[in-house]
């Protein structure tokens, strides 16, 4: 669309000032009464050509006008160019992202890797966990929408010295039950009384390390109970992932390493850059000025810990796969640990992929009941459940507002997606504000709003009885209501924001995105009678709502969000 707009600049700043720029770039201008698009090319080459902004900045603008694309150009500030395209311009350009985002993307290429969620099992996920959960499916999916072919990876934590303390846990209070039949509440509360008891007994501490050490060794009972206890795990996570449209390729653990460490070991001893630390135990030392403290990669007693499961698993992913990046996403308290991970392997000679550990904040709350929640774990299960609950009660409240023929349905959808939304909309680097009422929130940037809003432009094109497949002729238009500019405008700027979204790994630029979409749909909405109007006119603004729609359903799926027809 901007291809004629930069030959026309390169030819007048060639002929008129000799000059020919590296790059003319165009942008959005902040003001939508701004234009379609602005550039600044003539304030970078002002120093340059020692020449007044505002006189290139006329001679562009001139130019610009004689173009068919476009209807108007101005000068404004110290030197901007901005343009308004011819309305069929806009409209034609609409037609091509309808047709180009609809078109099956193919995933090729070497894959990326991304790991997320990452419980460690045999307890329920708390509620911290949708973070990881969630953040990572949100990028997993906008990459496959940029065509990268992403391997989604749950990395479990289902070994290590937690398992020891489970299984002497189960041994002593267990009962008669079979362990393939208890609940993963039951595991949680054997684990508990593992610890309660452990601060009256020592002895325990040591005992779940020797049973822990007999599974290593292949201890055929414990064995058995292990993984019955992944068994167990597994299938109640699914039961949240299900609910929140996560899913994975892959979920080989930190158990899958075991027999894979051993080799990391040998490696890393032998090219000295594993050392002997206090009591035999090996550890790795980092250059003063990285400020990182060693890294432990095996005790004294030789046992592993998890950052040798971390070595073995990059080496793993790197040789198995040919990943083009390998992405984790963690809690910022796992920060070191990554930073001492990447470090360990630069000093042992690997070749590492891209490769970075996104990061999210932690979780307040703005409801003090929930925060001071003391002992047991705040579970996701039961926070979905209060959400779905409350949004249930709002749709009640909102009387014949609110319009369904499945009410649990349209509940369920409306409580996990405010949830979920509430989180991806916010920066992940920063802490992330758990609050019911601006999750739940009808008119704010909440899921209820979005999923609102495409409901209303379901159901005007419903009314319309228009056919939405059918996009073969552009309405023809020659002017454009400010508010028709604008949401096609908003329109048009999709792709590049969840390019820039994934490309930054931000969930929330794309969340803001679509929450602007909604109000700029709405204004338009409120003042432009739809079905009432006529010929090319409805055609138009039927046209913007049927893309309104395409676009807020993709964006929210994208985000794990679902959206009704109906509402
Ligand atoms: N299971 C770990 C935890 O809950 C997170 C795993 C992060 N990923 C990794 N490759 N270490 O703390």
């Amino acid at each position: 669309m901007h291809q004629k707009l930069t030959d026309a600049a390169r030819q007048v700043l060639e002929e008129e000032f000799h000059s020919s720029p590296g790059e003319i770039s165009w942008r959005r201008p902040q003001d939508p009464t701004h234009g379609d698009s602005t550039t600044v090319v003539a304030l970078q080459l002002a120093k340059t050509l020692k020449k007044n902004p505002l006189e290139i900045a006329e001679k562009i603008a001139a130019k610009m006008r004689t173009l068919s694309d476009v209807e108007k150009a101005e000068v404004a500030g110290p030197g901007y160019v901005n343009i308004w395209f011819h309305p069929q311009v806009l409209l034609k350009e609409l037609a091509r992202t309808r047709t180009a985002a609809t078109a099956k993307v193919s995933r090729k290429g070497p894959p990326v890797i991304m790991e997320y969620s990452q419980p460690n099992i045999a307890k329920p996920l708390g509620i911290h966990h949708i973070l990881s959960t969630v953040v990572g499916q949100v990028l997993t999916n906008m990459h496959r929408h940029q065509g990268d072919n992403v391997l989604a990876w749950n990395y479990l934590g289902d070994w290590g010295t937690q398992f020891g303390k489970l299984a002497v846990a189960y041994k002593k209070w267990g009962g008669t039950k079979p362990a393939s039949s208890l609940s993963l509440d039951e595991l949680l509360a054997l684990y508990v009384r593992f610890h309660e008891e452990a601060e009256k007994n020592e002895a325990l501490e040591d005992e779940a390390r020797a049973t822990f050490r007999k599974l290593e060794q292949g201890d055929q009972e414990l064995r058995a109970f292990w993984s019955a206890v992944v068994e167990i795990t597994k299938k109640s996570l699914n039961v949240v992932y299900e609910r929140l449209h996560v899913s994975f390729d892959l979920d080989l653990g930190e158990s899958f390493y075991e027999d894979k460490m051993e080799t990391v070991l040998e490696e890393g001893k032998k090219k000295g850059v594993f050392k002997e630390g206090e009591k035999g135990s090996w550890i790795v030392e980092f250059p003063e000025e990285s400020n990182m403290p060693p890294y432990l990669v095996q005790k004294g007693d030789g046992a592993t810990l998890y950052s040798t499961r971390d070595l073995a698993q990059m080496r793993y992913r790197i040789d198995t796969y040919h990943p083009q990046a390998i992405y984790i996403v963690t809690d910022i308290a796992q920060k070191l640990h990554f930073e001492q991970l990447e470090a360990t392997c630069k000093q042992l000679g690997w070749e590492l992929p891209t490769f970075e550990n996104i990061l999210f904040g932690r979780m307040r709350f703005a409801d003090q009941k929930m925060s001071t929640r003391k002992g047991n774990i705040l579970k996701l299960e039961e926070v979905l459940d209060e959400a779905v609950r409350r949004a249930d009660k709002m749709i009640e409240e909102h009387g014949d507002a609110i319009q369904t023929d499945d009410r649990p349905a349209l509940a369920e959808m409306i409580g996990t997606g405010a949830l979920v939304y509430g989180i991806v909309s916010q920066n992940r680097k920063m802490d992330i504000v758990f609050d019911w009422d601006r999750m739940l929130s009808l008119d704010g940037n909440s899921a209820p709003y979005l999923q609102y809003t495409h409901a209303r432009a379901k159901s005007v094109l419903r009314k319309a009885e228009f056919n939405e497949d059918d996009d073969s002729e552009t309405p023809s238009i020659d002017t454009l209501t400010e508010k028709e500019r604008l949401l096609l405008n908003t329109l048009l700027q999709f792709e590049g924001v969840v390019k820039d979204a994934c490309s930054e790994h931000m969930p929330h630029i794309l969340a803001q995105y679509l929450f602007e979409l909604c109000q700029c749909y709405n204004a338009f909405y409120n003042s432009e009678p739809i079905l009432k109007a006529e010929g090319e006119k409805r055609l138009l603004r039927l046209r913007l709502t049927s893309q309104t729609a395409s676009v807020l359903r993709v964006g929210a799926e994208l985000l794990t969000i679902r959206v009704p027809d109906r509402m």
